[in-house]
């Protein structure tokens, strides 16, 4: 096995296969693995958890790039995804692993991608504290416009994120050291361009949901206030 051109995705949403946070990892491994990499999957939430440590340990090691795709959770990153990055980090600070680089991919339910830039700088400080070459992160806002679809199905609406991905696997192909400035900046642009077209739909979908879960009269309700 070529170890140099191994890609591991690591999904960080309890949504398993049907979040926008696998929809955007598998867009990425599909095209590589037409490239010729060896791609593997794990799901921190389900597979790794469950999993024994030493095979997830190992699978880490055998990766050339970890890309890391997750949600945002309360501005940060979902508590499962924070313990297994310190479980890596903890592991390198005894082991070093040489020429391993980490790509981050974040989305979040607000409209505004900025929402998850404290997010992407926690994930460049772990690569620094882990010893893993930081090639950057995406961050998109409006997430649930993918909503576990999968991207090359989005139409006109993932044009923006289809152009992001396929710039990061280009720089993934021609192992540089970055993701490109474009690629960040077509992916920070808001699927749709009406905030107000969105958040319409989401509060709509809000309705259905709770009409569905019988919840609608009480879908006002603070019970933790
Ligand atoms: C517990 C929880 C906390 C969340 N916190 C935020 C947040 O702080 N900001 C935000 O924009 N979206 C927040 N969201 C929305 C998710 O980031 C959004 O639904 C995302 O698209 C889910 O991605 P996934 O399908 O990959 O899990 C939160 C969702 C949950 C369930």
């Amino acid at each position: 096995m070529n170890k140099s051109r191994n890609i591991l995705l690591l999904v960080g949403s309890p949504g398993g296969a049907s979040s926008t946070s696998a929809s955007l990892g598998h867009y990425i491994l599909d095209q590589l693995a037409v490239q010729g990499f060896v791609t593997t999957e794990l799901n921190i939430q389900s597979e790794v958890q469950s999993s024994d440590l030493q095979t997830f340990c190992k699978t880490i090691d055998d990766a050339e790039i970890i890309l890391l795709t997750f949600p945002l959770y309360v501005d940060s990153l979902p508590a499962p995804v924070i313990n297994t990055l310190e479980l890596i980090r903890d592991r390198r600070v005894k082991s070093q692993v040489n020429n391993q680089k980490l790509i981050a991919i974040v989305n979040c339910g607000f409209p505004e991608a900025s929402h998850n830039e404290w997010a992407l700088a926690i994930c460049e400080q772990f690569a620094q504290e882990a010893g893993i070459h930081w090639m950057g992160g995406l961050s998109l806002g409006m997430g649930g416009v993918v909503h576990g679809k999968p991207v090359s199905e989005l139409g006109g609406i993932g044009t923006n994120i289809v152009n992001a991905l396929d710039l990061v696997v280009e720089s993934i192909v021609q192992k540089e050291d970055k993701i490109p400035e474009e690629a960040i900046e077509y992916m920070a642009t808001p699927p749709i361009p009406y905030k107000w077209m969105y958040t319409s739909i989401a509060s709509i979908s809000w309705i259905f949901g709770a009409l569905k879960n019988k919840v609608l009269t009480k879908i006002g309700s603070k019970p933790f206030v």
